[in-house]
């Protein structure tokens, strides 16, 4: 177990705040983190990270922040149709897309590139292109934070939705992801109705494989998301809004080249990054807190921005996409105080 005082976070946050945490310990065993747990004085707060890549420091972190560096991928099951693959928390999430690839198996390949860790993905319920992390999402192995008993949750546990899960909700700060266990299937079966992903396959005169489909979207994402390490920021700063089917027909009437997509009878998705655009925030700035100029949904920060910086642009943001579309947009972000 490594173990730091006052230590430095800013390598550990893609939106690159200068920020320290009081101590920073990072394990790499299910027995170092039990142990850890079972020893440390728990009347502090405790903050578990993965790659920090949707978190937003607003200040210093007075207390203990986590970091698993447990890795590994393990085959866990397989039959002719389906293998699951055990990955440690502290895996970097795109060196496990790339070595479902590379042994053919499928199911992950639409979210290549997402940053973040193994980990984060069965908290945050990453999603990309039509995809969601819950689609292949097994079961998730933890430790209870109270008294160190691991705890293995199947996904419907797991209660997933849109960006959202227990550990998010429920049960936020009580468990500590070890290992997930993703079921990825051995017979092709490819999401490509997401956005420009087949035409863009067809424009290159490529077929569907896992390789190609695993590069378009690598391409499709650089063109439209900033690098955090040339310009601080943490992917999609807002979720997309959910809104009544009678709300999204009064919007598409005013709006009639609205993107949308329906969730189910009642309920219709609306891209925040649109509306954002609408309001005409895109490219603009608020000192060091900037929109980024390609991609209205993500915030940046141009250099030396703080946390209350990046906040106080997205709290203009959220008023002025209520005030304009009468939405109340949220920030997928996780504000840490
Ligand atoms: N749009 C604009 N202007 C903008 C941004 C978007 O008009 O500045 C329009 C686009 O033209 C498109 C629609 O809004 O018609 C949706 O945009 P896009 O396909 O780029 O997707 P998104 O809704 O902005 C979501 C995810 C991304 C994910 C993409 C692709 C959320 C919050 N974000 O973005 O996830 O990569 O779909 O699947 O759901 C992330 O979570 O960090 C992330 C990048």
């Amino acid at each position: 177990m490594k173990e730091y005082t006052d230590y430095p976070i800013l390598k550990y946050n893609t939106f690159g705040m200068d920020v320290k945490a009081s101590r920073f310990v990072e394990y790499s065993s299910v027995d170092e983190l039990r142990a850890f747990l079972l020893s440390v004085d728990k009347n502090q707060p405790i903050l578990h990270i993965g790659g920090g890549s949707n978190l937003l420091f607003i200040s210093d972190f007075r207390g203990i922040i986590l970091h698993s560096a447990i890795k590994g991928f393990t085959v866990e099951d397989e039959t002719d149709e389906w293998i699951d693959i055990n990955a440690g928390a502290g895996e970097v999430w795109d060196d496990f897309v790339e070595y479902s690839v590379s042994h053919g198996w499928y199911g992950a390949e639409n979210l290549s590139i997402i940053p973040g860790e193994v980990g984060a993905s069965a908290v945050q319920n990453i999603g990309a292109y039509g995809v969601e992390a819950k689609d292949i999402i097994h079961k998730v192995h933890t430790v209870c934070v109270a008294d160190a008993s691991e705890r293995v949750f199947s996904n419907e546990e797991c209660t997933y939705s849109y960006r959202e899960s227990i550990f998010k909700g429920e049960l936020k700060g009580r468990y500590v992801v070890t290992h997930v266990t993703y079921r990825l299937s051995k017979l092709p079966c490819y999401h490509l109705s997401y956005g420009n992903i087949s035409s863009e396959l067809e424009r290159r005169g490529l077929e569907p494989s896992l390789q190609n489909v695993r590069n378009v979207i690598i391409d499709v994402r650089r063109s439209k998301l900033p690098e955090p390490s040339e310009l601080g920021n943490a992917g999609s700063f807002f979720m997309n809004p959910m809104v009544t089917v009678s709300k999204y027909n009064e919007l598409s009437s005013l709006y009639p080249d609205m993107p949308h997509y329906p969730i189910d009878d009642n309920t219709v998705k609306i891209p925040a990054g649109w509306m954002i655009d609408r309001c005409g925030w895109k490219g603009r700035n608020i000192g060091p807190a900037g929109v980024y100029q390609k991609q209205a949904l993500v915030l940046v920060n141009l250099g030396g921005a703080t946390g209350s910086d990046i906040t106080n642009l997205a709290d203009e943001i959220i008023k002025s996409v209520k005030d304009k579309f009468g939405v109340e947009i949220r920030p997928e972000v996780n504000y840490i105080y």
